[in-house]
């Protein structure tokens, strides 16, 4: 499904990636990991498309992304580093603008935003301009931006920064029925030992090439294969499996 074939980057003379290749098939979350200067945002926008190689291919269905790059984005839900969003609108405005954008047809988005930001517990927040938001709101705001339109790809870039220990958990969550569905899903997380669980596989990047591929287990939705802290949770499991079965796209 979505395949980086043979990567290298240079920023300058800087080398930030050499000879980076691995392949995300439906239904696979890979995790990217590697310690801070490693390449991992560099691999994230030659994904998105935002930066392009110095030599290599990212390849969607076997078709390089730069062929037709806005519709290749119309598949892709992506969360940036870091968040930078119009403080002058409020939440639920830049979401519905980032829908406008990605062609959702209005009901959809309607309930999709309700959903997800009753979900995350946003919705008092909802009508506030977001300079007023905290940083784990913003990045709430963008986690919902990628999600809500249902993408056939994700691509993540330290998606639980800043996030609380329930929406971290929720996010996780959704990640994994995600996979159940069908998406590929790429994460360069901030290191934490639970997200082992996820991963289909993992790359290890260090500085500025590939290092090695691990395989974890199957990243197939599995509820049983949360953690035992969640599932005995029984406020979270009435949010999750009561209030939101539009946003679990079941
Ligand atoms: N715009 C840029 N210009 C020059 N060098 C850059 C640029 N962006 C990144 N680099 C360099 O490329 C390398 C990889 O950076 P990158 O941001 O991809 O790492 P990272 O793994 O995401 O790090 P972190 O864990 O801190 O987010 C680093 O050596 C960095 O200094
Ligand atoms: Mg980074």
């Amino acid at each position: 499904m979505l395949e980086a074939r043979g990567l290298f980057k240079y920023y300058g003379s800087v080398p930030a990636l050499r000879n980076v290749s691995f392949h995300i098939g439906p239904g696979q979350v890979l995790g990217y990991l590697g310690p801070n200067g490693s390449g991992k945002s560099t691999t994230v926008k030659l994904l998105t498309g935002i930066l392009e190689p110095t030599r290599g291919q990212v390849l969607f269905s076997g078709k390089n992304i730069h062929d037709d790059l806005v519709s290749y984005r119309k598949r892709l839900g992506y969360v940036p580093e870091e968040a930078n969003l119009y403080g002058y609108m409020t939440g639920e405005e830049y979401l519905e603008m980032v829908g406008t954008f990605r062609e959702m047809p209005s009901p959809v988005l309607s309930q999709r935003v309700d959903g997800l930001l009753e979900l995350f517990s946003l919705t008092s927040q909802r009508s506030v301009p977001m300079s007023s938001y905290s940083k784990g709101m913003r990045q709430k705001i963008l986690l919902i931006a990628a999600l809500m339109d249902d993408p056939e790809i994700l691509i993540l870039d330290e998606p639980l920064s800043g996030l609380d220990a329930v929406s971290s958990l929720i996010f996780r969550y959704l990640i994994q029925g995600l996979c159940s569905k069908g998406k590929a899903i790429f994460i360069a997380p901030t290191y934490s030992k639970s997200w082992k669980r996820l991963y289909a596989t993992a790359h290890f990047a260090k500085r500025g090439s590939y290092c090695a591929r691990v395989y974890r287990r199957s990243a197939t939705a599995d509820r049983a294969g949360l953690p035992l802290r969640i599932s005995s949770c029984r406020w979270w499991r009435k949010k999750m499996f009561c209030g939101s079965q539009t946003i679990l796209w079941t």
